[in-house]
C-alpha cells in the first residue's frame, strides 16, 4: 500500500497549501485592504496578489482531487458514503466541488468582471461580501480538515 501512502503526503501537501493560501487571504490580505483609501488600488493589489495565488490554487486543487480519488479507489473505500460517521468523506468531496466549480468556471466566466465592476461601483459593500464569502469557506474547510484528521485517524462521531 505504498502508493497510498504517497498519495495521502501528496494529499495532504496540497491541502495546506491550497487552505493555507486561502487562510493568508482571508486572515491577512482582505482586512488590511479593506483599510486601504483608494479603491482603485485596493481592487488592483487585490487582483494582482489572489490572480497569483488562482494559479497556486487550480495546480493544488487538481493535486488534492486526483490524490484523494486514487486512496478512494486503491482503499476500496465508497462503501463509507453510506455511513454517517464518515460525513468527512462528503465534507471533503462537497468542498472540493464547490471550489473546483467556483475556480474552474464561474471565477473566470463571470466572477471576475462582476467582481471588477462592482468594487468600482461600491467598494465598501463588495470588499465586505467578497471577504465574508472568504470567512465561510475558510470555516468550512478549517471543519473539513478537522474531521479529515480526526476520522481518518479513528475518531468517530454520530455512530
Ligand atoms: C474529491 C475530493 C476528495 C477526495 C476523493 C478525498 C479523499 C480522501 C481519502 C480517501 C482520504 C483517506 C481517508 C482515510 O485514511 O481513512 C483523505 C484524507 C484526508 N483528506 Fe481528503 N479527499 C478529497 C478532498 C479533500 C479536501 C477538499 C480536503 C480539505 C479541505 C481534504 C483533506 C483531507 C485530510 C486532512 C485528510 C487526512 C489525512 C491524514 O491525516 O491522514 N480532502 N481524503
Amino acid at each position: 500500500m505504498d502508493d497510498v501512502t504517497i498519495a495521502r503526503a501528496l494529499h495532504v501537501l496540497a491541502v495546506v497549501l491550497w487552505i493555507g493560501g486561502l487562510g493568508l487571504v482571508t486572515t491577512v490580505l482582505l482586512p488590511a485592504l479593506r483599510r486601504f483609501p483608494d479603491p482603485a488600488q485596493r481592487i488592483a493589489l487585490f487582483e494582482a496578489i489572489e490572480g497569483r495565488f488562482g494559479a497556486q490554487a487550480r495546480f493544488s486543487i487538481l493535486l488534492a482531487g486526483l490524490s484523494g480519488l486514487w486512496m478512494l479507489i486503491r482503499m476500496d473505500a465508497s462503501d463509507r458514503f453510506a455511513l454517517p460517521s464518515y460525513w468527512w468523506m462528503h465534507a471533503m468531496v462537497l468542498l472540493w466541488l464547490v471550489f473546483a466549480a467556483l475556480i474552474f468556471v464561474l471565477e473566470p466566466l463571470v466572477l471576475h468582471h462582476r467582481f471588477a465592476d462592482r468594487a468600482r461601483q461600491h467598494p465598501e459593500a463588495t470588499f465586505r461580501i467578497v471577504h465574508r464569502f472568504h470567512m465561510a469557506l475558510l470555516a468550512l474547510a478549517l471543519l473539513t480538515i478537522l474531521g479529515a484528521v480526526a476520522g481518518s485517524h479513528g475518531l468517530m462521531l454520530f455512530g
